[in-house]
């Protein structure tokens, strides 16, 4: 095996890299920690000092299953360590990936690259010897393309230093699995060497027969980009249908069940209720469709635009709902809000449509006690006027109505008696789709949902009785 000019002591193709983690959030921590479970040796870094020292007292600073567990385990196994120190991260590193955030801009719908920029720079302008750079972070295509010049500029190693983008795809509450067990992996290459460290980096996965998709830069940032707005389509387009149902008198959750059956719709993502939110989905949406426009192809992906509108009125809606449950007027009417969180197991509230919705309610005036299992500390910092309960019997107590607003099981699996003997009505909204109507029903709620007839039943699916046929 060859050996780079520079640095004798590691080998060019690198059999076993050693690697760093820029930016240690929810998506750098849980890579950083699964690589050191896959063997590496692993160096997180980050210029938030509060965040570092939580993770190498072994604390991860947000709710992921699965995630605090793991990092005792590798702190303790000695392969993973964490730093503010940049330089000795450049020494450390063969590969580098960059894993900060890349939120939306305060000012437009585009990306914020500040942070991306920043972290590409603190390595590259340290950076001596061979090594490759990986973007993870979700930009607009065309930002590795940009990062490669500016390497070129700013690298002590000069060409000896290559980006790469290999996009994630890990949700929220299944971090570690889709890490450990992802359904595919993207090589975004400009060389074959890149290729190898790649697969190197990622050799551990190969056992399991991963399918890997090596491509050119600019098409491993579509994919990330291409494969959110996809799922943010398919869920608008069951709430669409949703809106539809309230015209007609129809009901989206038998619609769904029926469509789910056609294994080209498939029913994954095709949930209706209060759509979609979250730290991806809606901004990515937003900054591939700015940057299309920016590219001349706005007209492309400006159905987009329409995804968007649709995920919104599905919370305007759901306020309707509920002030209708309220008999057509909110100010006064306690209302319970069951959940904070954009989904269930996770503490993100950024753009969730639960504390959307527990936000409207309130601004009508509406006497609004939230409570999430895990998101009430975020939603609190994001919304302080808001009252928060410690349970959900306190958040229930004396309700007129309640709004079931995130699926957490604790909600779903509640029991209709138990719950009603708290409230002052026994009147649900279920902005999820997650409740057992029929057991609720008969324990004397109303039960609305959007999408669905006032007085509805859950969807039956029987095996076909061949007589029925004829
Ligand atoms: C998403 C992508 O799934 C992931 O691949 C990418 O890396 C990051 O963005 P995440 O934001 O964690 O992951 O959440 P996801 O599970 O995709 O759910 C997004 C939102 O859609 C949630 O608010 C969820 O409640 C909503 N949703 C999902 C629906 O309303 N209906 C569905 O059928 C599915």
């Amino acid at each position: 095996m060859t050996s780079t000019t520079r640095t004798p002591d590691r080998p060019e193709i690198a059999e076993h890299p050693r690697m760093s983690v820029v930016g240690v959030g929810y998506l750098g921590a849980t890579h950083a920690a699964c690589m050191a479970a896959l063997g590496f040796e692993v160096l997180g870094v980050d210029i938030d000092e509060v965040k570092i020292a939580a993770l190498r007292s072994g604390r991860v600073p947000f709710f992921e299953p699965g995630l605090q567990e793991l990092l005792v385990e590798q702190l303790a196994s000695g392969r993973l360590r964490f730093s503010t120190d940049f330089d000795e991260a450049a020494r450390f590193g063969d590969v580098h990936f960059i894993c900060v955030g890349t939120p939306q801009a305060a000012d437009s719908p585009a990306a914020d690259l500040t942070y991306v920029d920043a972290a590409v720079d603190a390595l590259a302008s340290r950076i001596d010897r061979r090594a490759l750079i990986v973007g993870k972070s979700t930009v607009p295509t065309g930002t590795a393309e940009r990062l490669t010049e500016r390497i070129r500029e700013i690298a002590p190693a000069g060409a000896e230093l290559e980006l790469a983008w290999n996009p994630e795809f890990l949700r929220e509450g299944f971090a570690v699995d889709d890490t450990l067990h992802p359904d595919r992996l993207v090589f975004g290459v400009a060389s074959e060497w890149a290729e190898r460290q790649l697969a190197a980096a990622y050799a551990p996965l190969f056992a399991d027969e991963t399918p890997l998709v090596v491509t050119d830069l600019a098409t491993a940032e579509l994919v990330k980009v291409a494969a959110n707005s996809f799922l943010a389509t398919k869920i608008s387009y069951i709430n669409a249908m949703a809106e539809v149902c309230e015209a007609t008198g129809a009901d989206v959750d038998h619609l769904a069940s029926a469509l789910s059956f056609d294994s080209r719709i498939g029913g994954r993502f095709l949930k209706p209720g209060l759509g979609f939110g979250g730290g991806c989905l809606p901004k990515d949406i937003r900054a591939f469709t700015h940057r299309a426009e920016e590219l001349g192809v706005g007209q492309a992906v400006a159905f987009l635009h329409e995804v968007d509108h649709i995920n919104t009125r599905r919370r305007l809606r759901t306020v309707d709902l509920v002030r209708e449950a309220a008999g057509g007027e909110l100010r006064g009417a306690a209302v319970a809000a069951l959940g904070a969180a954009f989904k269930p197991d996770s503490d993100d509230v950024r753009d969730a449509p639960a504390l959307d919705v527990a936000r409207m309610l309130w601004l009508e005036g509406a006497d609004v006690r939230v409570y999430d299992p895990h998101a009430n500390e975020n939603a609190h910092r994001a919304y302080p006027d808001l009252v928060y309960a410690d349970s959900m019997a306190d958040a229930v107590e004396g309700a007129d109505v309640v709004a079931l607003l995130t699926e957490w099981a604790e909600f779903a699996e509640a029991d209709p008696e138990e719950l009603g003997d708290r409230v002052a009505n026994r009147r649900i909204v279920d902005g999820r789709h997650a409740l057992d109507g029929d057991a609720y029903r008969a324990a004397g709620w109303e039960v609305r949902s959007l999408g669905r007839p006032a007085v509805s039943e859950e969807p039956r699916v029987e095996a076909s009785v061949p007589s029925r046929r004829r």
